[in-house]
């Protein structure tokens, strides 16, 4: 069993964190969401895994993930030189994947831990020729959507339906067997231009073939979206943080519920509730830190309130008398108080950024 992690894509509904960085690599309670799925993969037995990158970003996910050695896997890099969809990465991936079957991950997904050994099993025992995860969603109209019958036989699949016959969302992890290959290659670019996967797995289903549909019950987030990929840290830092401190802490700050502290990081004056992941190398004075909030490495953070947010790396937030909630604050982005007169508000602010201010 092999499997393929797809971290290619133009991430366009990150913008602008996505100018400068791989989407799959924005990080979820301070690690790259990428990382999520190669530890699943590994938990599960996997060990042989291809990674897809894409021209722009392919150098930073391979510098950054490495050979896989610190995951306990061997790590394949294949690069697929356009977006041109899901199906056509796998069909990039052939020499990688041969006639091995396979599990597909889309890299900026993230699923309930542990439930992908229990759907692997089932696909070992089975040996169908696909099995996809449903999920129940409330926007279909954003996902690859099933139709299914009474007894919960796949009929239909269908890519971003304007209208959906249902509320099941295809869950971008897939189980395939070397068929889908044959599938591939008999379907043509959809509207969109790109090989849909959900086209390829629809061949094998009007061909007879065994496709077979699961529910996925633990949580699902696809974090393409800053909603969704604020949800995903609330989740993972309500879930599995835990509390562990080697910075420095002054005697007047204080820290309620799951902290995780880096090293030399350090705290002055402040109070921190938890669950909340500050890493290492940061300055934190005068600060409430609320909970499900994310501080990666090398931030400063004065006389700031915040919550709910994921601040990435070397931002430097100052001064800001309104707290700040619900937001993602880009690398070494600086959000400060203008010191002169006259007391006006200053930006200089990239493309595609969302401000909102009061
Ligand atoms: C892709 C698939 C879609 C699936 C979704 C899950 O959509 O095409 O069928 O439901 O992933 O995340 P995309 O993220 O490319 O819009």
């Amino acid at each position: 069993m092999k499997a393929l992690i797809l971290s290619g894509g133009k991430g366009t509904r990150l913008r602008p964190l996505t100018y400068t960085g791989a989407k799959q690599l924005v990080p979820v309670a301070n690690k790259p969401i990428l990382w999520y799925g190669i530890e699943e993969m590994v938990a599960a037995g996997i060990t042989d895994i291809g990674i897809i990158i894409s021209p722009e970003t392919g150098k930073e996910v391979q510098t950054k993930t490495g050979d896989g050695q610190r995951f306990g896997a061997k790590i394949t890099y294949i690069l697929q030189d356009h977006p041109a969809g899901l199906a056509h990465a796998i069909k990039v991936a052939r020499p990688f994947l041969a006639d091995s079957p396979f599990i597909m991950y889309l890299g900026d997904n993230l699923i309930q831990q542990g439930d992908l050994k229990n759907f692997l099993r089932q696909f070992t025992k089975q040996q169908p020729d696909a099995l996809i995860l449903l999920h129940e969603v409330v926007n279909p109209t954003a996902f690859g959507v099933a139709k299914v019958d009474d007894v919960g036989r796949v009929l239909k699949l269908i890519e971003k339906p304007k209208v959906p016959p249902s509320n099941l969302a295809l869950v971008g992890v897939y189980f395939f067997s070397a068929i889908i290959h044959d599938a591939i290659s008999q379907i043509q670019p959809s509207k969109r231009g790109e090989l849909e996967i959900t086209d390829a797995i629809q061949c094998l289903i009007d061909q007879q073939k065994q496709v077979v549909a699961c529910n996925l019950n633990g949580w699902w987030l696809d974090t393409g979206k800053k909603d969704d990929l604020l949800e995903a840290n609330r989740i993972i830092l309500d879930t599995y943080l835990t509390t562990s401190n080697v910075g420095e802490v002054d005697g007047k700050s204080q820290i309620i519920g799951r902290v995780q502290l880096g090293v030399n990081s350090k705290i002055i004056n402040c109070t921190i509730r938890g669950p909340v992941v500050i890493g290492s190398n940061c300055y934190l004075e005068n600060c409430f830190i609320g909970p499900y909030s994310s501080i990666a490495d090398n931030t400063t953070l004065i006389d700031t309130d915040l919550e709910h947010s994921v601040i990435l790396e070397g931002a430097k937030i100052v001064g800001i008398n309104q707290r700040i909630i619900d937001s993602v604050i880009g690398q070494r982005a600086q959000l400060t108080i203008a010191p002169r007169r006259p007391k006006a508000l200053r930006f200089l602010i990239g493309d595609d950024c969302q401000i909102e201010l009061t």
